[in-house]
């Protein structure tokens, strides 16, 4: 089973990291982080607390907590997704100040050379918004934005959600049938 930290901080679209953890959830290992303006978050969009993901094959850590095995590159892990970023946590990442597990994740993540997924959420970008993410592309994350397209014709704001889940599934490598793979001749009929 592949292993996977799930960074939760407080920028909105909720439902991107709900429809992926439940994705993610009988396949993988997964490791939940939830910043305190995550959870406020994630309370005010979806109802649910961090309790959501207290599942089998899931360990939720504290955000506070820095004696943590998320902390050290000696606990491996084929990637880190942070679904949504805002940009005060792509700041702090990208400037590594590592004050919070959170950050102190995708720190470890970029150092080790492994794969760190940014799913930031803001509209419109600023120069400074724009700089770190450009600083965290160069160090080696990708950068997921969650920006969907609408050429599948979703049928519901669940659709709409998976066209991003499906991507980052995609670069997880892990097997799904939420979207097919584009193909101009299928098409779903407009609502
Ligand atoms: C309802 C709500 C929605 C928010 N949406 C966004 C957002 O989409 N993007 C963003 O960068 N910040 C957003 N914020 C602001 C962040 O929550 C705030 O900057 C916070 O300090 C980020 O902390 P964190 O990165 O530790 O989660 C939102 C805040 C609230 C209360």
């Amino acid at each position: 089973m592949k292993r996977f930290v799930l960074a939760i901080t407080g920028a909105s679209g909720m439902i991107y990291v709900k429809r992926l953890f439940d994705q993610l959830q009988s396949r993988a290992e997964t490791h939940v982080i939830i910043s305190e303006r995550g959870a406020e978050v994630l309370q005010l969009e979806l109802g649910l607390t961090a309790d959501y993901f207290e599942k089998e094959n899931t360990e939720v850590h504290r955000n506070a907590r820095m004696n943590d095995c998320l902390a050290s590159g000696s606990f491996k892990i084929d990637a880190m997704v942070v679904c949504p970023a805002t940009m005060g946590t792509v700041g702090r990442i990208a400037a590594g100040v590592s004050s919070s597990l959170i950050e102190r994740s995708a720190d470890v993540v970029l150092k080790e050379k492994r794969k760190l997924i940014l799913v930031p959420r803001e509209t419109p970008f600023s120069t400074i918004h724009l700089k770190n993410l450009l600083a965290l592309d160069q160090a080696g994350a990708l950068i997921l934005p969650a920006n969907p397209g609408f050429y599948d014709n979703p049928q519901s704001v669940e659709d709409v959600a998976d066209f991003i889940v499906a991507r980052i599934l995609d670069h997880l490598e892990i097997e799904h049938r939420i979207q097919e793979p584009y193909q101009p001749q299928v098409r779903r009929k407009p609502a």
